[in-house]
């Protein structure tokens, strides 16, 4: 035990507004302590700004995923100043030694959760396969992977397609998507007019698309795809349910309504991240009825949403999934995701010069295969009802990634995972890190076993999952997953250096 300054609620409270009130630019007076945190819109990086602050007051380091469990100031405040005992002394010895401090997180029946809204049910039955779709509904093209399936679907049909997209107006939600393709390489103007933005959130009942409009909609699509969902690795299954589980719903309300659309639907391999599966071979039909033991918000909500597409094809609607792992850049451009996992793991190891020695296999696949993958398979009628695994049949092991960084010239070595994890604790302590954001995700001990996310995906507690079936399906196509060999990791490293990305030392 150390002894520190005592706080009461009312200091934290106090030292709260102010400081949120000078991230997101606004008057103390105008934050409301009872107001969610969420509500003012407060990104990770900013939650993030404030618990390093409050860490700096308090002399220990709150979790970040308190902002979660106690989302309002008045809530957070009174939580942190219960941590004090009468004579200032900090209570849990645990959180004097570096570590977070541990909330158990409310208990989550994700069984409970995957409950389809009975209203939604395929009008008249089911229908046509459609191999020829003149209208086509597509959902996140202003995302990675969405970028890349417009532009499949562009070659592959004479379709137009009609975008959900986050905007003021049609004008700037035809600019985000142009943005977007042109940021992949793939903007073609004599498609333009062939991309249909619709303005809407998926977080809002009926996408937030104004009703005459849904109606329309509803009347003319032929098929929908359905690749939105907000990637967080930070923000616990609440902060994620309304955009990735009810927006899930939503987008099934549509195919429903008026006439039967057949659903493609993005899901993931972390359908799978229950302990139940680790060392278990599991395929592309089997069931997936185990969550005991997903810890991530984010991968719960791939897990109720892939509930919610199944039960409506239990109900008729025609309906495929896609499950990819990662999704690494684009093999033949190395073009990519620089914000997404593991260009972040990779850019925030090189600056902290070591990476975690762990038993991890490289499961990624480059967004030119998953992508390619989804459209043809989706253009196959026997692929109705099924689901489709898109990781790489072969997969790496991370270190031959790190010996292959290594060998290209950046200095880097692999320290023991403890080692690793101490380091990331003591010397990652700004935004100047990518890695900093990701702390929470990295080092917020979960369970009885008490392990981190990480640990999770160490190859002796994942399933090994099959593609065989996803392979067969893709014969008759020229659909190749390209090798992890070093002409792609030479075509993804040359990218992120030339884009000034990653710099050589
Ligand atoms: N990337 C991977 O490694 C990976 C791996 C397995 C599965 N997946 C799945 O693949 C799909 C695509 O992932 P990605 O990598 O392309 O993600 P991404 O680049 O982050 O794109 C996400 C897309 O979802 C949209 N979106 C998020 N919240 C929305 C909302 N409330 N309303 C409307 N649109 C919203 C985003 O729109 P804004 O531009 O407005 O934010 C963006 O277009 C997701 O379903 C993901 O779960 C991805």
């Amino acid at each position: 035990m150390n002894l520190k300054q005592s706080y009461t609620a009312e200091d934290i409270k106090a030292f709260l507004v102010s400081n949120l009130a000078e991230v997101i630019d606004v008057l103390p007076s105008e934050i409301d302590v009872d107001e969610n945190l969420e509500n003012y819109g407060l990104d990770s990086a900013q939650a993030m700004i404030i618990i390093s602050k409050l860490e700096q007051l308090l002399g220990f380091k709150p979790s970040p995923i308190l902002l979660w469990h106690y989302p309002s100031i008045s809530a957070l405040s009174q939580r942190l100043a219960d941590e004090f005992t009468e004579d200032g002394q900090v209570k849990d010895a645990h959180i004097n030694t570096g570590s977070s401090v541990n909330i158990a997180p409310p208990f989550l029946d994700l069984a409970a959760e995957a409950v389809l809204d009975p209203t939604i049910q395929p009008i008249g039955g089911s229908t046509a396969f459609v191999t020829d779709p003149k209208n086509i509904f597509l959902t996140g093209g202003t995302g990675y992977l969405g970028a890349f399936i417009i532009k499949e679907l562009l070659a592959a049909t004479q379709a137009n397609i009609y975008c959900l997209v986050r905007a003021a107006d049609v004008v700037e939600g035809k600019s985000k998507l142009e943005k977007n393709l042109q940021q992949y390489a793939l903007w073609d103007e004599k498609y333009s007019d062939r991309l249909i933005p619709i303005v809407g959130d998926l977080a809002q009942p009926f996408l937030g698309i104004n009703s005459g409009q849904f109606q329309n909609l509803a009347a003319n699509i032929d098929t929908i795809y359905h690749s939105a969902a907000l990637l967080n690795y930070v923000y616990p299954y609440s902060a994620l349910k309304t955009a990735n589980v009810l927006g899930t719903q939503e987008v099934l309300r549509l195919a429903c309504q008026t006439k039967v659309k057949p659903v493609h639907y993005v899901s993931s391999v972390a359908v799978f991240e229950s302990t139940a599966y680790a060392g278990q071979l599991v395929k592309e039909q089997d069931d997936f009825n185990d969550w005991q033991g997903i810890f991530l918000g984010y991968s719960q909500t791939k897990w109720v949403s892939e509930k919610l597409v199944k039960i409506a094809g239990s109900r008729g609607l025609p309906i495929s999934i896609y499950r990819p792992p990662l999704i690494s850049g684009d093999s033949t451009t190395g073009i990519c995701n620089t914000h997404d996992f593991i260009n972040l793991m990779i850019k925030g190891c090189l600056q902290m010069g070591s990476f975690p020695d762990v038993d991890y296999m490289l499961d990624m696949s480059p967004v030119d295969y998953v992508s390619k993958s989804v459209v043809y398979l989706s253009l196959q009628e026997k692929s109705v009802g099924k689901a489709f695994h898109l990781q790489h049949p072969q997969p790496a092991s991370l270190k031959s990634l790190v010996d292959w960084v290594s060998s290209f010239g950046f200095s880097l070595k692999m320290i023991p995972y403890e080692e690793w994890q101490a380091e990331l604790i003591n010397n990652v302590t700004s935004q100047d890190n990518p890695l900093y954001t990701l702390r929470p995700f990295l080092l917020e001990r979960w369970s009885d076993e008490q392990i981190t996310i990480p640990d999770l995906y160490l190859q002796a507690r994942r399933p090994i999952i099959s593609c065989e079936e996803t392979l067969e399906a893709l014969k008759g196509s020229s659909i190749v997953c390209p090798p992890i060999d070093s002409q792609l990791l030479m075509t993804y490293t040359s990218y992120l250096v030339q884009t000034g990305f990653l710099s050589l030392v």
